[in-house]
Order: C-alpha cells, then structure tokens, then sequence
C-alpha cells in the first residue's frame, strides 16, 4: 500500500473500532498527519486521561504509551514499535533508583516522565519539560529532593529554583546531548538576527546562549507569539514540521549535532513509528501496553499529582 491507501485504511479502523491517534512532535510529518491530537508529554497525558476512545495509539515512545495505559487501564493503548525506547528512559533503573532512595532516605523523589513505569511508581511526583520548574519551585525550599533522571533538566531546575539540596541522577538524552554549541554560535553568526530556542535536556553551555528554554510545546507556542523571523531550534527536528505549519512566513534552522557526518538530530526511537506499523498495530490490535495492577496504581498516583498540579498551575 502507498502512504495514500495506508493513511485511507487508518483512518475506516479508527472509526469503526472506535480509536484515537496521540502523537509526540517528533515523529515523522506523515504519522503527525494521521494523528488526531499532537502535542508534548505533557499535553499527551492530559489527551490519553481524557480521551473516550476505546483505542488508543500513542505514535511516540514506550515510556508515553505506558503513561497513557496508568491513567487509561481500561483501554487499549497500542504502541506501533516496541523497540521505541528513550535513552534518557533507560538511563535510571528501577532497581538503581530503588538502592538510591534507601541510601538516602527522607528525599521527595521528583522523576521527569521520561521513566518507565516502574520507576514512576518508586516517585512522589512526576514532572515534565513544561512543568517541572514549578513542581520543584512548589516544594519547601528546605525540601531534600531527588530529581532525576535528567541530568541537565535537573541543573536548569535547581539554577532557577534556587533548591540547594537536590540530588541530580546522572542520566541524558543522547540526542539533545549531542548538539553543538561551536556550529550553534556559527550560525548565529550566520544569521544575527535568529534567536534560539532551546529545549531544557540540552547542555548547559547551550542554555546560556539561548533566546528561550521550554518544552515542544513552549518551543512552538514561543515561535508562533515571537516577533522574530528567524529561529535556531535546539531539540529534535520533527517539531520543526508543526513550526513551519504555524508560521509560514518564518524560517526555522535545526541546531546542528556535534558530528558533523550527521546532517540532523533525530531520535532514532520515535523515527520507528510509520504509517505501516500504525496500520498493522490498529488493524490486529497488537502491541498493547500490559502492566501489573500494583505498580501501575503507584505510578498512578505520582502522575496525577503532578496532572492536579499543572491544572491548579
Ligand atoms: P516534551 O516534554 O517537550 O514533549 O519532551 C519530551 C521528550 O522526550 C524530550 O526529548
Ligand atoms: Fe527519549 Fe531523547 Fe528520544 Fe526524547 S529525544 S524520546 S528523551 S531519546
């Protein structure tokens, strides 16, 4: 099938099973144009709670279908690849977490939601991009916190909360790790006028330099209210699509990684997903997120902290 007939067909199962598309900004434009809500963590957890769909198919990775499944049990949530990992994900294991929080006891555990269930449900409070500033910012400022896994997430929130006692876990993403803050500052000399916009899981010394810190959504919502002509974006390129959609008359320039063989930045885990693997895993209802009862009310309950926070905030 062409990606005509591929898209044709999603779209008769989605409505004869009854079944929603969730998609992150960093999958590929065809995918995000079969999607029926696209947005960032946050917004797709808020989506999956409230969705009425029978089906959901979270185009994106396994740690943001497995948030979709805590808060939605009775649904199906199907993931198009089950090798769409996250490195920042795999970089904190539960059993890890579980020997640092006995090591040191007495700490408000803060997990960013790129974690697996199962560290989620050893956490008091999950943040996102968008929100973890203030969920930290909430906290007593003699709070003792284990923030994690983010290392540099974890050291944007600390600088800006000002928490000294916050342990940072020692994780990353190796695709906003792997940006370069020498071809960075070359095009800003290139084009003058462009600013930069930033995801928080980039680099410190490519935070400093940057016009706007924020998550996807922040990012876009920044280009689409900004007077500028010209932006920089240092995160994943795939949410340069919705950029350019919103703002034609703008020029949008991928921040260039550290390689130089590489031409661009993309997160080999979301770039999994296709059109086919969405089609197969809605026509057989494959791939379905499965978690034990227990950890998942845990993980559960950490979640919708943090969802009552940001509806408060
Ligand atoms: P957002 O919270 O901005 O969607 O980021 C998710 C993510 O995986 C960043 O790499
Ligand atoms: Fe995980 Fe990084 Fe990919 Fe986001 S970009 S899903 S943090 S590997």
């Amino acid at each position: 099938m062409n990606n005509d007939q591929l898209k044709q067909e999603i779209l008769n199962l989605k409505k004869e099973k009854n079944a929603v598309i969730l998609s992150h900004y960093y999958t590929t434009e065809e995918v995000q144009d079969v999607a029926d809500f696209i947005g960032d963590s946050l917004a797709l957890s808020r989506q999956a709670q409230q969705s009425t769909a029978d089906i959901i198919v979270f185009a994106g990775v396994h740690f943001m279908a497995e948030t979709a499944k805590v808060l939605s049990p009775s649904k199906k949530v199907l993931l198009p690849d089950m090798a769409a990992g996250c490195s920042l994900a795999d970089s904190c294991r539960a059993e890890d977490l579980a020997r640092f929080i006995a090591d040191h006891p007495g700490r408000t555990v803060v997990s960013y939601v790129n974690t697996t269930v199962e560290v989620k449900a050893l956490t008091d409070i999950v943040c996102t991009s968008s929100n973890a500033v203030d969920i930290v910012r909430s906290l007593p400022k003699d709070e003792k916190i284990i923030f994690g896994p983010d290392r540099n997430l974890g050291n944007y929130v600390k600088s800006l909360t000002g928490h000294e006692d916050m342990l940072v876990w020692d994780g990353a993403c190796h695709v906003h790790e792997r940006f370069s803050l020498e071809r960075i500052l070359d095009l800003k000399k290139e084009y003058p006028d462009a600013k930069l916009l930033t995801h928080p899981e980039c680099k410190e010394p490519i935070r400093l330099v940057s016009d706007f810190i924020g998550s996807t959504a922040a990012l876009l919502q920044y280009a689409r209210t900004d007077s500028a002509d010209t932006y920089i974006v240092a995160t994943e390129p795939g949410v340069l699509y919705q950029m350019r959609r919103s703002c034609p008359g703008k020029r949008f320039i991928p921040a260039p990684p550290s390689d130089t063989a590489c031409a661009c930045n993309d997160c080999s885990y979301m770039k999994l997903v296709t059109l086919e693997k969405i089609y197969r895993v809605l026509r057989d209802e494959s791939n379905e997120i499965l978690l034990d009862e227990e950890v998942r009310k845990k993980a559960e309950k950490s979640i919708l902290r943090m969802l009552s926070f940001s509806a408060k905030g």
